[in-house]
């Protein structure tokens, strides 16, 4: 965690699951307060975020503060014994900084320059933004460092949410900075970004731009590298207010809300997590998915691998529907449940949502909220309610930690440049074939640590490696001397394929795997929309085939039909004390979930418990040893789960062998150590 970081932790601060939302009381009229805290103390609330959107009240012009407002609310809240998530407020520019500074406003790819009534008005390169946004941090700082209700300073709110690219020329110049910086000198960048290529050999460093609206194709590697330099620049508003928050307040947890998500792409949170005190993630499903409790765990355990196994916070999720998806479907009675315990079984120290109450004007006013337009006679406010009872039960849960036997590899960068133009099918969707291995292991019942390319993978019994289309040669090394060691090492298709600039490994595909995996393919076949191949063991493929020819591996599975009949679809290879497996196709479903159980019985893994269809387990373990053994049933049927304890939430009292969880229903049962 982030250097110098405080000694106390942010959930002890708490000293409880944090149960509660961002509270935007600026909104409504002071009696309404007084009622919203003796609300909060109904729902069990223990933490509350302030001030997000506050900007433009706090400061009205620059330099004069107005906090009398935030002064009574804090101390309200504080009354009610409920710690506060203080926001630096600076998420949006307020009117008078970007009337006074339209420089400020970010500018899109085709030179068009964004207009502010809206939020997330800023480049993130900006240094009049930045010197602004540091002088309300410092002021919150002074005025609120010492109040004994703040439990964790919120830089911002969703960095890059909206704004994650800017193409001005003020990031024109901080991009030329940066290249400068991770290449020297010219002929380094001309050789990394092949402007050999189209005329595009830069011989002074003003011609080089942001990839900016072109006639055709722009430079991959520079539209990868602009990627990579806009994580960095949104980054640096995050450290920025950071340090001044951290010389002033040097004992308070300092964190932001990231949104590890497949909708948003623009920061490479590997390189963000270590500057953070906590990690904390907003989680918001896509409402028409059928499956929106297994993409949810792929988020947690991706954001359990930012905090490194720590415990983390689940900051947002929504209390029912959204405002911003085009069909804002509501949560079905016991979704909220088991929607907040998803997270907290893979994690979360709590589940935070936005927001307290619905909005009556404004952008988000079709947004649920804890308290609804409706009033607390709702279903919404009886499940926020009977959630802080399930969370005051599960107090003993915190600072417990999850383990996994299996680890996914996953990259932001393999996301990006996997995605770019001008490649063999637009069918090939990194979230896509990282959503279908994870939730394959899902449904085997087994739990899955998400990891970097490159962290030690040692300690796992299995690791699966989905389209890694990016992958540097260290990283590739550790996966294959992984293999060799006694490892069980699954690889899918158009993985491996280039290096960190974006140049095609020579040789044959899939490049920086083909050695460990033991095939050589000479030429990619993508399918054409909606064809599909037959396998030799009666299952089918789509997307993808290539023609792979065997190099030590054998063939587990071949095409039957096809452009590459005859050829390996799925290939296995002893190497060293291990095995590597090679998926060259895009299998169906059931057929990914067969080849799934092959490989974890192969590699030993067994579920949680016993695998029963829409049953999710996953245990948190404290210390000492207890198990807290997560049972969330998802299925339209009771489920019966072997395990002695004590059941903390879905019932009460001893079981001695069975817990019944019913249809809909979340069980947690305390385990003890021995068991
Ligand atoms: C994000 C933001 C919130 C709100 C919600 C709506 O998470 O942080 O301010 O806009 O989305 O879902």
């Amino acid at each position: 965690m982030g250097h110098g970081a405080p000694v106390t932790t942010w959930s002890d601060r708490i000293g409880r699951l944090a149960h509660g939302g961002d509270y935007n009381p600026e909104q409504w009229p002071e009696e309404v307060w007084t009622e919203d805290v003796a609300l909060m103390r109904e729902a069990g609330v223990t933490m509350v975020t302030l001030g997000v959107f506050s900007w433009a009240l706090l400061e009205p012009e620059r330099g004069r503060y107005d906090f009398g407002w935030l002064d009574r609310v804090v101390d309200l809240v504080a009354g009610a014994g409920i710690a506060v998530d203080l926001a630096t407020a600076t998420a949006s520019p307020p009117p008078w900084l970007t009337t006074a500074h339209p420089e400020v406003l970010p500018v899109t790819a085709d030179g068009t320059r964004l207009w502010p009534g809206s939020r997330q008005a800023y480049c993130p390169s900006s240094p009049v933004f930045r010197e602004h946004a540091a002088g309300l941090a410092a002021a919150m700082a002074h005025r609120y460092g010492e109040h004994p209700a703040l439990a964790m300073w919120h830089v911002s709110n969703e960095l890059g949410c909206h704004n994650a690219r800017c193409y001005c020329d003020v990031s024109a110049t901080a991009f030329r900075t940066w290249l400068q910086e991770r290449y020297g000198d010219l002929d380094e960048l001309n050789r990394a970004w092949g402007t050999a290529f189209w005329s595009q050999r830069y011989s002074a460093w003003e011609q080089v731009l942001p990839p900016r609206v072109a006639p055709a194709f722009p430079n991959p590697t520079q539209q990868l590298d602009f990627r990579r330099f806009s994580s960095d620049a949104v980054l640096a508003c995050y450290t920025t207010e950071r340090d001044v928050l951290r010389a002033i307040t040097p004992d308070v947890p300092i964190t932001t809300n990231l949104m590890v998500t497949d909708h948003v792409d623009g920061m490479d949170y590997w390189r963000w997590a270590p500057e953070l005190d906590l990690v904390a993630n907003d989680h918001y499903p896509v409402a028409a998915s059928t499956e929106k409790h297994v993409e949810l765990a792929l988020r947690a355990d991706t954001t359990r691998g930012l905090a490194g196994g720590k415990p983390w916070l689940l900051m947002e999720h929504s209390p029912s529907a959204v405002n911003w998806q085009p069909r804002n479907v509501a949560l079905q009675p016991g979704e909220l449940l088991r929607h907040s315990l998803g997270h907290v079984a893979r994690g979360s120290d709590g589940a935070m949502f936005f927001q307290w109450r619905a909005s009556r004007a404004g952008a988000e006013k079709f947004h649920a909220g804890m308290v609804p337009h409706a009033g607390t006679d709702t279903k919404t406010f009886r499940d926020v309610v009977a959630l802080g009872a399930a969370l005051g039960a599960l107090g003993e849960v915190r600072g417990s930690t999850v383990h996994a036997d299996v680890a996914l590899v996953y990259d932001w960068q393999a996301w990006w440049a996997s995605g770019l133009d001008s490649h063999p099918s637009v069918d090939v969707d990194y979230q896509e074939q990282v959503g279908q291995l994870h939730a394959a292991l899902w449904r085997a019942g087994v739990t899955v640590d998400v990891v970097a390319p490159g962290a030690p993978v040692d300690g796992y019994r299995l690791v699966v490696v989905p389209t890694l289309y990016l992958v540097t040669d260290e990283a590739a090394a550790v996966l294959a001397r992984y293999a060799e060691g006694g490892g069980t090492l699954v690889v899918t298709y158009f993985s491996g394929i280039v290096d960190e600039h974006d140049h095609i490994r020579l040789g044959g595909y899939p490049g920086a795997f083909r050695e460990v995996l033991g095939v050589r393919t000479e030429e990619f076949f993508p399918l054409r929309a909606g064809e599909s191949t037959r396998l030799d063991d009666g299952s089918t493929a789509t997307v993808w085939t290539e023609l792979v020819h065997l190099d030590g591996a054998e063939a587990v599975r071949r095409h039957e039909d096809g452009p590459v009949a005859g050829h390996p679809a799925v290939t296995r290879r002893e190497v060293g004390t291990g095995r590597a497996w090679y998926l060259a196709t895009r299998l169906a479903d059931e057929a990914l979930q067969g080849l799934v159980g092959e490989v974890l019985a192969e590699a030993g893994v067994s579920p949680v418990v016993e695998q029963q269809p829409g049953l999710e387990a996953v245990r948190r373990r404290a210390e000492d040893g207890t198990g807290y053994l997560f049972l969330i049933n998802h299925a339209g049927e009771d489920r019966r789960v072997e395990v002695t304890g004590r059941v903390l939430v879905g019932g009460g009292g001893e079981v001695d062998g069975a817990v019944d969880v019913p249809a809909g229903a979340v069980v947690v049962v305390r385990e003890p150590a021995s068991g």
